[in-house]
């Protein structure tokens, strides 16, 4: 039995129907389990600004360090999308979150459930087996540096740094994971042409000199974005900075169906965030038809790294499998065989998820 504190920060958009599951799904597991989960929330992003003029109130700030675990939804709106010129914007509360909270290491797993073989736009034989954990560094890059206008403001630029330690901490976890997986790990950088790239190089191979164990490739972003598609089960363990890791993330997503099916962890110095992948999805926002898989996948992530709990957050990933074996799937995860009955709104897939994990 455990007693843990846990921050509800939904933000934007699906963002709130989302995480309205992944607290139910806590609350599940804490009955199941016997543990005592409380909870709290707090404002981030577009609805923030609404309320206070800012995108990361302090009071958000000092809730997430004080909670155990962070359950994040998404931050976002789209009449800033088309707003270039505007000064505050909701993604800055996400980019402050993660730099005041040291969330250095964002990591995504990519698996397919086989129930979803056919969700994919890539041919089923060459998804199959598919599973590959990327390590993102979240809190360099060019998302931090310094960024400005020149020239009458005709010139625009952002600065992409990485200093020795920041590249030398994510690839230690990336190691780290790897050794417990098939000892396979890809680091990705363009160091054919960008300085923070051969750095990154240079780096992960010293680091690499500590594994001796772990076999090291080293790979061209493009080329990764290539072979990702082409034959995805080359792939264990990635590791990348912060905007190639943005971008091959999404890429990847589709290897497991659906954007709607991919959890991450954040995590670093202090307390750990756990958010889905996809965005605030504006376009269907309070239709109650957003998958909440991924923040149900969120929770498990949460339980198995931030509370050690390993048999509950593989009993979360057991009753989504049987939910998919099932039949049931959200519009994102369906297609022409799906039993029209079977096509669930995010509610009612919650119901169940939260079904098959009290029967479990
Ligand atoms: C993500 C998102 C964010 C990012 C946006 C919303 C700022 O795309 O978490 O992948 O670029 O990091
Ligand atoms: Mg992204």
């Amino acid at each position: 039995m455990a007693n843990k504190h846990i921050l509800i920060v939904p933000g934007d958009g699906i963002g709130q129907e989302v995480t309205a599951v992944g607290k139910k799904v806590l609350d599940a597991i804490a009955k199941k389990f016997n543990h005592q989960f409380t909870y709290d929330s707090a404002l981030i992003g577009h609805i923030a600004i609404e309320a206070t003029g800012t995108p990361l109130p302090e009071i958000t700030l000092q809730k997430m360090k004080a909670a155990d675990a962070v359950l994040f939804g998404a931050v976002g709106h789209p009449k800033y999308d088309n707003d270039p010129t505007a000064k505050v914007r909701p993604e800055q509360g996400l980019l402050k979150m993660r730099k005041e909270l040291g969330l250095y290491a964002n990591i995504r797993p990519i698996k397919l459930f086989d129930e979803l073989l056919d969700a994919s736009s890539i041919k089923p034989e060459i998804l199959k087996g598919a599973d590959i954990l990327f390590f993102r560094e979240l809190t360099g890059d060019i998302y931090f540096g310094e960024k400005g206008r020149k020239n009458n403001g005709d010139t625009a630029y952002d600065v992409a740094e990485y200093s020795r330690y920041e590249i030398e901490r994510i690839a230690r976890k990336a190691f780290e994971a790897a050794c417990n997986r098939k000892k396979k790990l890809c680091s990705v950088d363009k160091a054919n042409v960008i300085e923070t790239s051969r750095l990154w190089r240079e780096v992960v191979q010293q680091v690499a000199t500590d594994y001796p164990d772990v076999a090291v490739e080293h790979q061209f972003v493009d080329a990764t974005a290539m072979l990702l598609i082409k034959d995805p089960k080359r792939f264990d363990v990635v590791v990348t900075a912060n905007l190639f890791g943005d971008i091959l993330t999404d890429e990847a997503s589709q290897i497991a169906g659906s954007m709607g099916m991919l959890a991450s962890a954040s995590i670093g110095d202090g307390t750990g965030v756990y958010e889905p992948i996809h965005g605030s999805a504006h376009d269907i926002t309070g239709k109650g038809i957003a998958n909440p898989l991924a923040s149900v996948l969120s929770v498990a992530l949460m339980l198995d790294i931030s509370f050690g709990m390993l048999s509950e957050a593989n009993a979360i990933i057991g009753a989504v499998d049987e939910v998919l074996k099932a039949g049931y799937r959200t519009r994102d995860i369906a297609n022409a065989a799906t039993v029209s009955n079977k096509i669930l709104g995010t509610e009612q897939m919650g119901n169940e998820v939260l079904k098959y994990l009290s029967a479990l």
